[in-house]
């Protein structure tokens, strides 16, 4: 019997104590607990591990406090482009979608591309026009935006700043916390699963691709060594193609979990001047959840414990 347990991120950032007043922080620690909470349920009664991840990242999509589906950040032309992955270890099959305006799910869409195309990454109106024949509604672009992420934009236009998800560079405030969305899961049957999404970095190149969408970069999932999702400066993760990089360590070097996903954040993405972090499980249900930032929004669920929900460097989970 496996030791069934999903893990979440909702993004790493400048988040040090105190920085965030109490009431926003209780509010992003009942929604991650929430998500937590929704996997463990689905593991108990059965669910794969591609289900629970699945289900986890469209929840926290669904949640306007991280910066994937609703809540999204804004490109430089005031649109929204989102990316999503989704990945099964058991099977390596992979399903992709980049640069999407019109779905309010985007990691919807990666699991339809991952089961029913022969592809693994769909870009813009293909990916679009695919997710529709599907049959996931067609949305307004309107509906991603929300006054938070508009008035960060405003601040970044007039620095003439592109902010990653997590850049250390941005402005020290609360409003600058936006990251994103992961979920990766080791399920009774003893498969892992990994799913990211992300509305990518606040005034962005419009036609910006980041890691989360990419297999190996943002996203990786294998029952032959780990699951991880990525959070971070997006281009630092896909030139050191952090994902694989975890589980290549684990795969071909033995070294355990922890040690693995540390090397990768404390030494490869530090080493070019990336900042994040990235969520992990093996087989064995060992969870590693290292960054390199002031802090992460994450949880962890075991079946049968309370969600372990932090924040900050230094709180225990
Ligand atoms: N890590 C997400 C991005 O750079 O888009």
């Amino acid at each position: 019997m496996s030791k069934a347990v999903i893990a979440i991120h909702g993004g790493a950032g400048a988040l040090s104590r105190g920085r965030l007043n109490p009431d926003a922080e209780q509010k992003y620690r009942q929604a991650l607990s929430d998500v937590v909470s929704q996997g463990q349920k689905m593991l108990a009664q059965g669910a794969s591990a591609l289900d629970a991840v699945t289900e986890a990242v469209r929840l926290l999509e669904e949640c306007p406090l991280f910066n994937a589906g609703i809540g999204s950040v804004y490109t430089r032309a005031g649109t929204h482009e989102l990316d999503a992955c989704v990945m099964d270890g058991a099977t390596r099959k992979v399903g992709a979608v980049a640069g999407v305006s019109h779905i309010r799910n985007p990691v919807l869409a990666a699991r339809k591309v991952l089961e029913n195309s022969p592809h693994v990454l769909l870009i813009a109106d293909g990916a679009e026009a695919f997710a529709e024949a599907q049959g996931l509604k067609r949305v307004d672009p309107a509906c991603f935006s929300t006054p938070e992420r508009y008035q960060q934009w405003q601040e970044a236009r007039a620095g003439q700043q592109v902010w990653l998800d997590n850049d250390a560079r941005a402005p020290l405030s609360e409003k600058n916390k936006f990251g994103t969305v992961g979920a990766v899961a080791l399920d009774s049957a003893g498969n892992l699963a990994a799913a990211t999404s992300t509305g990518g970095m606040t005034n962005k190149l419009p036609g910006r691709v980041g890691d989360s969408p990419l297999p190996g970069a943002g996203c990786y999932a294998s029952n032959s060594s780990v699951a991880v999702s990525c959070t971070g400066t997006g281009e630092v993760f896909i030139r050191t193609l952090a994902a694989y990089d975890v589980a290549a360590l684990v795969e071909y070097r033995q070294l355990s979990l922890q040690q693995a996903a540390q090397q990768v954040i404390m030494k490869k993405i530090s080493d070019l001047g990336g900042s994040g972090g990235l969520i992990a499980v093996d087989r064995k249900g060992n969870v590693a959840l290292p960054f390199n930032s002031e802090g992460m929004y994450r949880g962890v669920g075991f079946l049968g414990a309370v969600p372990q929900i932090a924040i900050y460097s230094g709180e225990d989970n």
